[in-house]
């Protein structure tokens, strides 16, 4: 016996078959299946997360706190607008020295760091330290021709090298800086104007080497720069360069270049070695305290027409990574410039590179193919 043959099952069937044809004419019910937004939609969503995107990229403010801060916001913070370049109120928000110095500061962070505290043994401190809130020539002085040799300051010993600024940073950005170190962290001298920066210039402009603690010492503590009120009236506002004299003879070493060795090694160096020169330890070496970077010009040269491979020790510290030989990129001029910015930055002021030391260092080993090892960079006489 089969289902099929049961009468009351097929009357079932029958009555089903009808319910199904009046469903077919209704519209279906409304089910849960995946169905596409429509494009106009995605348009829109697009078009307002493009807006947002483009409305955060512009006001950011740079992340800065203080931006969304209602009691301390300060509306240049809003924008990169240079004051005066837009319209309203922002213009005329002028930003102190102080100010200023915060962010020209960035230079000086790598060593004596954010807190202004120093490293413990190799960067001094800053903070309630004589030569920051004391004689405003000594410190101006410190920033133009940098410092080396032993020091001690507030009671620890160092013997490090400070690099000079008088190249990399003009005098407004000195004056800043200097006025913010004297200024923050509980320190509170007073500023230091531009015009006195300019003032200490003209009077160490034969000075070339870093100061050492025995000169620093002799500076009285309550030494003032001369010269300022006079710099001020003058009619162009800037105070007079010292000039070289048109026609006058330029000796080798004045010719070389320093402001496009810089562009070069802003180019190129600063990848590994670092704007401060510092390098990225354990892998790029430093170019501060290197005996490499000073001592013989032609040695310096030599590692940058070919390079520098293998283990080598580079201010106490090993390494073992290679440098690219530059030969092939740079003319003798540029090594030229970029050997000597090195060498008066990071060198503690050595003398420049010439171009003849440069074409004397590609005559003798230019056909060098590898990297120069630390033995082989020992071996150069430390003179010429
Ligand atoms: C490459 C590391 C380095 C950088 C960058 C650097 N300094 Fe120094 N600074 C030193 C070292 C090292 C000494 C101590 C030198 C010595 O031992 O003779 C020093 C000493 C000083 C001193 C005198 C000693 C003291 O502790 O007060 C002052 C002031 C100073 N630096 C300020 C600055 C300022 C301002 C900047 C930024 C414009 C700066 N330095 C950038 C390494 C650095
Ligand atoms: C790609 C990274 C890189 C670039 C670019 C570079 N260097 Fe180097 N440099 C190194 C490394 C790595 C070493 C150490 C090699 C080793 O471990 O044997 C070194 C070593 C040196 C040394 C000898 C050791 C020391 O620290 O004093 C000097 C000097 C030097 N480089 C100068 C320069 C100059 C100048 C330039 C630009 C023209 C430059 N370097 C570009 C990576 C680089």
């Amino acid at each position: 016996m089969s289902n099929h043959s049961d009468p009351k099952h097929s009357g079932d069937s029958h009555e089903h078959l009808k319910v199904t044809a009046a469903a077919k004419r209704e519209n279906p019910d409304p089910s849960e299946g995946n169905q596409q937004l429509p494009p106009s939609l995605l348009l829109i969503f697009a078009l307002i997360i493009g807006f947002a995107g483009v409305y955060f990229g512009i006001y950011h403010g740079g992340f800065d706190g203080a931006v969304f801060n209602e009691g301390d916001s300060t509306p240049a913070l809003f924008s990169d607008r240079k004051p005066g370049a837009g319209s309203g109120d922002v213009a005329a928000v002028e930003q102190t020295l102080v100010e200023q110095g915060k962010a020209v500061y960035a230079n000086c962070q790598p060593c004596h760091q954010a807190s202004g505290l120093g490293i413990a043994g190799q960067f001094p401190p800053l903070v309630g330290v004589d030569y920051v809130v004391g004689s405003e020539k000594r410190l101006i002085a410190i920033l133009l021709k940098g410092l080396g040799g032993p020091i001690t300051v507030n009671g620890a010993a160092y013997n490090g090298a400070m690099p000079p600024w008088e190249k990399a940073l003009s005098d407004k950005k000195i004056a800043a800086v200097a006025s913010y170190v004297r200024a923050t962290w509980g320190n509170a001298a007073p500023e230091i104007t531009p015009e006195k920066v300019a003032a200490a210039k003209k009077e160490f402009a034969d000075r070339s080497a870093p100061w050492t603690e025995a000169e620093l010492k002799a500076m009285p503590a309550d030494a003032k720069i001369e010269g300022a009120a006079a710099a001020a009236p003058s009619p162009a506002g800037a105070p007079p360069q010292p000039a070289p004299a048109a026609g006058a003879p330029a000796t080798a070493s004045a010719a070389v270049d320093l402001d496009a060795g810089k562009a070069q090694y802003m180019a190129i160096c600063v990848a590994c070695h670092q704007p401060t020169g510092m390098g990225l330890p354990p892998v790029f070496p430093p170019l501060v305290n290197s005996e490499y970077v000073k001592g013989n010009p032609e040695r310096m040269a030599a590692i940058i027409l070919s390079g520098v491979m293998g283990p080598i020790t580079v201010d106490g510290k090993p390494y073992n990574n290679m440098m690219p030989a530059q030969g092939a990129v740079l003319t003798d001029t540029k090594i030229s410039q970029v050997a000597s910015f090195v060498r008066a930055t990071f060198g503690g002021g050595a003398g420049p590179v010439t171009v003849e030391d440069v074409k004397s260092a590609r005559a003798k080993y230019g056909s060098r193919a590898t990297g120069w090892t630390e033995a082989e960079l020992k071996a150069f006489p430390e003179k010429n």
